[in-house]
């Protein structure tokens, strides 16, 4: 199947060599073709260029695309998609004055949610999750990354894993695994945490990796969850069963927890909402990727990762939803990357490149995704007639997206 874009407005993020992500001043630079056109052919990005050079294609379909933007999709490196019911009223209680950690301390956040997943069957999580997913692919998103840490039990987090890889089965996009058993300690655990690590270590890796049910693994470091040490203990043990780290740090507090990470060589670090400058050392020069989330800190009222200050540094910035029932009840990644430009100061080149690309590497496809590149696969958004790519930004209440393409295929609204 050969499918033909033609009149492209504007081709955004078009890379002819392979990079797997863009840093520091690099990121201002969002290479483009004005007039453009795009050959798809089965699954697979197959020629672009100039619609003034348009080689004579045998084709099955032709789309024009006059007036319209065609750029990938999003690649969301950090969600939370698979979970059991919602919280509005902790939405409501920190409305009226209660803290996120308030409301943790007397059972609700992350405990709130286990408690539901764990009276919830698997079925119905599944059947929850995927109307997520069908809502962020139509956003835009064509590749995901999903964390456990619902369940805190073998049995629970076993469950929402399972979740996930019947999502891997049912979906043609990328979706990476990634196991958050260490999201928060249960209540029977409060006062043995060394108990609970036992239980993670000992219990769920094994069955983990029996089955293959993750890709990564990940913990909440941070002040009253995960101690670095805590987190140390954990990290060594994935990486023994060869899941490749991904970690929350710095959401709340700098606890220097940022180094470790780097030393286990940590794909990505996320969250960055408190950053010192000897955090930035420690990411200068790594393999690491530090990945924000803005729509948390805009749903429950804290700091942004401050992204300025990193790319000046010379640092990567991947962009990515945290899409979860708590801090960030929204897997749109347009509103993401139109929060990067509005409160963190990113230009619009800088945040698409760290919605696509970057995102593509925090989770392991940036080979395959993330770019307009002859070989990578057919993921592509096209916008509705606009009059350039600032309006995804700009216009940041608007629904702009007119199709999806997942692996050369129309995803159907
Ligand atoms: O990434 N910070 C830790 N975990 C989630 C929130 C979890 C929740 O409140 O349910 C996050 O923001
Ligand atoms: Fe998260």
């Amino acid at each position: 199947m050969r499918i033909l874009l033609t009149h492209i407005k504007e081709l955004l993020q078009v890379r002819n060599i392979h990079q797997d992500k863009i840093s520091g001043a690099d990121m201002a630079d969002l290479p483009l073709l004005k007039e453009a056109y795009l050959l798809i052919e089965n699954d697979l990005i197959a020629d672009f260029g100039l619609m003034s050079e348009l080689p004579c294609f045998e084709i099955d379909q032709k789309i024009n695309c006059e007036g319209r933007v065609v750029l990938p999709t999003w690649c969301d490196s950090h969600t939370h998609i698979v979970y059991a019911g919602s919280r509005e009223q902790e939405f409501v209680d920190r409305i009226n004055g209660l803290s996120y950690e308030e409301i943790a301390n007397r059972g609700g956040g992350i405990l709130n949610s286990a408690k539901r997943t764990l009276e919830t069957s698997e079925n119905e999580i599944y059947e929850q999750s995927k109307k997520r997913l069908e809502e962020v692919i139509s956003q835009g998103t064509g590749a995901v990354e999903i964390k456990s840490g619902y369940g805190l039990s073998v049995e629970g987090e076993l469950k929402m894993l399972r979740v996930i890889r019947r999502l891997k089965e049912n979906f043609t996009l990328p979706i990476k695994a990634t196991f958050l058993g260490a999201h928060a300690f249960p209540t029977a655990y409060k006062e043995n945490h060394q108990g609970y690590i036992d239980l993670i270590i000992n219990e769920m890796l094994p069955k983990i990796a029996a089955e293959n049910l993750a890709d990564y693994i990940d913990a909440f470091l941070e002040t009253g969850y995960f101690s670095v040490d805590e987190t140390q203990q954990i990290m060594e043990a994935g990486i023994k069963y060869g899941l490749r780290v991904k970690i929350h740090v710095n959401q709340f507090t700098a606890i220097n927890g940022i180094k470790t990470c780097v030393a286990f060589d940590a794909l990505s670090v996320d969250h960055l909402e408190i950053v010192t400058d000897a955090d930035i050392e420690a990411l200068k020069n790594s393999n690491t990727m530090a990945v924000a989330l803005p729509s948390c800190s805009f749903f429950i009222s804290i700091p942004y990762t401050p992204a300025r200050k990193m790319i000046d540094a010379g640092l990567p910035l991947a962009l990515a939803t945290d899409f979860n029932p708590g801090t960030t009840p929204s897997g749109n990644m347009n509103l993401v990357v139109a929060t990067a430009c509005i409160k963190m100061k990113m230009t619009p080149e800088e945040a698409i490149n760290a919605a696509t690309i970057n995102g593509a590497y925090a989770m392991g496809i940036s080979e395959t995704h993330g770019s307009i590149t002859v070989g990578k696969k057919a993921n592509l958004i096209i916008t509705k007639s606009i009059s350039s790519f600032y309006q995804i930004p700009y216009a940041f209440g608007s629904n702009l997206i007119e199709d999806v393409f997942i692996n050369g295929t129309l995803i159907s609204k």
